[in-house]
């Protein structure tokens, strides 16, 4: 081995390696290729191991030819290695090209379950008349739920609410959101406007008008002189307000334990307006609550004394005031959760 020959060796190494890396077909193989030539166990390190043979004076110049070499085929494989990437971003933009012109998928939007929405327009009216929103328990004593409401163990109006007992003795889920309103009597002094929103429970068979599970309104007022013909008055101006100005309203005598007098309210028919159709069962009718002066037995259980205070008392179902008003023919359908139904409300 002589420095010609040496230098002959590197220099066929070089073009030799740079129409190969000028060749490589991409970046994988460039790289392959870089490692094929200048790794430590590669061709440009296994053409200097003659160096060894070599005269001390000749290795110098060996020396530098080798680097010229490295430094000819590094840039070789640099300048091909950017022209293949370029290449390749050029196809992988090509490839995952994104139309962001697309329209954007739907987010569906919420809506008000119309049990909340009914509710929460119900509250709004009486707002306006100074009547406050207050909460009472889901499960309720038997004492509240009835006993205070005038409705004593063996009483026969209990048949009116089938109720579900839980295993705590005593005690029930609430039939209905009149017991709210000792609870109202005992913590609050008059004058008393509260509005008790609730869910209720009964041991019914469930079918079209019926639930076993449904939402109520109770309303309260108590003060001193307040009168069957402030209930009157009110109640015009929550139907005027909730089901149109001008409809027609009227009382008819009821019977609740816990109001003496007791009264159903009535609204004009809202399919027929009178002659009498299939929807108000052909009396031009629709009933929208029941309601009555507070019984003074009720008074004195919430702590009031009857002869300085007088209240009315009312109360209704939010499903029922919502199928009259966007006429719903089933109650299902309030629990079911079609999102179908729904999604129609407010
Ligand atoms: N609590 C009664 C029910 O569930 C509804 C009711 C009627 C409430 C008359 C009242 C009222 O406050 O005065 O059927």
């Amino acid at each position: 081995m002589d420095l010609a020959q040496l230098t002959g060796d590197l220099e066929d190494l070089r073009s030799e390696a740079m129409a190969q890396a000028a060749a490589a077909p991409d970046s994988a193989a460039l790289e392959a290729l870089e490692i094929e030539l200048l790794g430590k166990r590669g061709r440009l390190t296994a053409v200097l191991r003659g160096i060894g043979a070599l005269p001390a004076e000749d290795r110098p110049r060996v020396g530098a030819v080798a680097n010229t070499v490295r430094e000819g085929i590094e840039a070789a494989i640099r300048h091909r290695g950017k022209s293949l990437r370029g290449g390749e971003l050029d196809a992988r933009l090509a490839r995952e090209r994104v139309d962001v012109t697309t329209p954007g998928r739907p987010i569906r939007r919420g809506s008000l379950h119309p049990s909340l929405e009914a509710m929460a327009d119900i509250a709004a009216i009486f707002a306006q008349f100074g009547f406050v929103v207050v909460e009472s328990p889901e499960i309720e004593d038997d004492r509240t739920n009835f006993q205070m409401l005038n409705i004593p163990p063996d009483h026969p109006a209990r048949d009116l609410w089938d109720t579900l007992y839980v295993d705590l003795p005593g005690h029930l889920l609430r039939t209905h959101t009149s017991p709210g309103q000792i609870r109202v009597m005992q913590s609050m002094a008059p004058p008393i406007r509260v509005l008790l929103p609730g869910r209720c429970f009964r041991y019914e068979a469930v079918d079209a008008s019926h639930g076993f599970e449904f939402f109520q309104v109770e309303g309260l007022m108590v003060d001193e002189g307040t009168t069957l013909a402030d209930l009157k008055g009110l109640l015009d101006q929550f139907a005027h307000a909730m089901f149109g100005a001008g409809k027609r309203t009227r009382f008819r005598p009821g019977y609740y334990p816990f109001t003496e007098p007791s009264v159903a309210f009535d609204v004009e028919c809202l399919v027929c307006g009178g002659p009498g159709c299939a929807a108000c069962g052909r009396t031009g009718w629709l009933t929208i609550l029941g309601a009555g002066m507070v019984h003074p037995v009720v008074l004195q259980y919430g702590g009031l004394d009857p002869e300085r205070y007088q209240g009315f008392a009312f109360g209704m179902g939010p499903e029922r005031i919502s199928m009259l008003k966007h006429g719903i023919t089933d109650l299902r359908l309030f629990m079911e959760n079609d999102l179908r139904f729904l999604g129609q409300f407010r």
